[in-house]
């Protein structure tokens, strides 16, 4: 594997989402050679200030204040725009497709206003520029709407697509915070934009809003032409009032197609979604995209909608994809994140769980506790117990939680208690589903 080639990124912009870009090409970079047969490796990043204190230390070398020198480099192959705002990243965005290279962003903003000419000027050029990132950060929803549901046409595609607001309302809702005061907090975290008005008074949803409703109908929406409306009026008084009536109020962007004119309808606001809805049971900082399609039906995403984790692996989904495109890979080919020799099936004692267990036991004197040591002498561990007469049959149906125990351990209890005395049925187990922390 000495011989591989070495594809080279530079990064415009090293904040939140260029060091995480940075960070998870560094800490997986075996992974890409086996996915990619290349070397995918971060050379350069350009930042304004060279001495700032930042959580991702790369060597100083690697840092320039020029991204133009980045973007000129003949050593350097993909660029990634992270540096946000328009007419600066337009400029270096065209001036990277005029040296033939691809360019991966998140800038829904420059997307919104330029995208038009951006996808042209990137055809010409025959490179690619990719916006995985641009939208619902972590969440694959451009892919999903260009490649997964390409069979689709979209009646409605409607959801929350500005993290910080829904964080803003959720915890107004959940804890009974008056606006301003958890807008402080969404300050402190970090969470705000710079430009307060983009998650506050709707644009960045918009930003977002205008990008699908290209994808999904081919049409570029002009962003002064639809209602974008935020998040500052909503009190708490409303957002009680509409869980009375059964609602929950969120900023949502809705893109609307009426199939029998041809019309479509953009906007970004708050509204009453029923509480049924998933979007509006997704709370907190996370984003939801429900999409209508013609032939799927609704397919609804949900997931971390910001931030340089999530975020940074949408970046790097993209620039496996330029890479793909680079080496004429087809998009199946080798995806296999680990070698079959690095990883086995786990061991029936190694998979650990709690359980429910119902078993129909003859109702007399002593029972329940023979159930009870049969369990024990598998080392399973009751957790709760309740028994519920079956009428005038002389037996009882006894129901039962485990505390934690193992695959190995139930199946042998189960066996034990298949044979005991007063056990009149075989019985029943289901296992109690821990999503843990790994879902939330
Ligand atoms: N400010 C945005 C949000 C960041 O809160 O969702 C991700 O685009």
């Amino acid at each position: 594997m000495n011989d591989i080639p070495t594809i080279r990124v530079g990064i415009l912009g090293f904040g939140t989402v260029g060091q995480g870009t940075w960070k998870h090409l560094q800490e997986n970079s075996s992974f890409w050679e086996k996915i990619l047969a290349v070397r995918l490796v971060p050379v350069r990043a350009s930042v304004r200030n060279l001495n700032k204190e930042r959580k991702v230390l790369i060597p100083m070398e690697s840092l320039t204040t020029d991204s133009n020198a980045i973007v000129d480099d003949p050593d350097i192959d993909v660029i990634c725009e992270l540096i946000g705002g328009i007419e600066e990243a337009k400029k270096l965005t065209l001036r990277a497709f005029s040296h033939g290279k691809s360019v991966v962003t998140a800038n829904k903003a420059l997307i919104c206003e330029h995208g038009e000419e951006l996808f042209n000027a990137a055809e010409k050029a025959g490179v690619h520029y990719a916006f995985e990132a641009s939208v619902a950060g972590g969440i694959p929803i451009i892919k999903v709407l260009r490649e997964s549901l390409v069979a689709n046409e979209f009646p409605l595609i409607y959801g929350i697509l500005n993290g910080t607001s829904n964080y803003i309302l959720t915890r107004m809702e959940n804890q009974g915070v008056g606006f301003e005061e958890v807008l402080k907090d969404a300050r402190r975290l970090g969470y705000v934009e710079a430009d307060e008005a983009l998650d506050l008074e709707g644009f960045d949803a918009a930003h977002k809003a205008v990008i699908l409703a290209y994808l999904a109908h081919g049409l570029w929406v002009d962003l002064k032409s639809i209602t974008v409306e935020g998040i500052s009026k909503i009190s708490n008084e409303d957002l009680e009032a509409a869980f009375a009536l059964g609602y929950k109020i969120k900023l949502i962007g809705v893109i609307r197609r009426n199939f029998a004119n041809n019309h479509i309808s953009v906007g970004v606001y708050p509204a009453l979604v029923p509480v049924a809805e998933i979007i509006a049971r997704t709370d907190g900082v996370y984003n939801g995209i429900s999409l209508t399609g013609s032939v799927v039906g609704t397919v609804v995403l949900t997931g971390r909608g910001a931030g340089q984790d999530p975020t940074s692996g949408s970046v790097i989904s993209d620039l496996v994809d330029v890479v793909k495109g680079i080496r004429g890979m087809n998009s199946y080919s080798k995806l296999i994140h680990v070698a079959p020799e690095e990883c086995k099936l786990a061991q029936a004692i190694e998979i650990c769980g709690c359980y429910y267990l119902r078993l129909s036991v003859v109702d007399k004197p002593g029972q329940l506790a023979k159930v009870a040591e049969c369990l024990a002498e598998h080392e399973v561990s009751l957790a709760t117990v309740s028994q519920s007469p079956k009428g005038a049959s002389a037996s009882a149906n006894i129901i039962l939680t485990t505390h934690e125990t193992n695959e190995h351990s139930i199946a042998q209890a189960m066996k034990s208690l298949e044979q005991l005395g007063g056990v009149k049925e075989p019985p029943v187990l289901f296992r109690i589903f821990d999503p843990g922390p790994a879902s939330r």
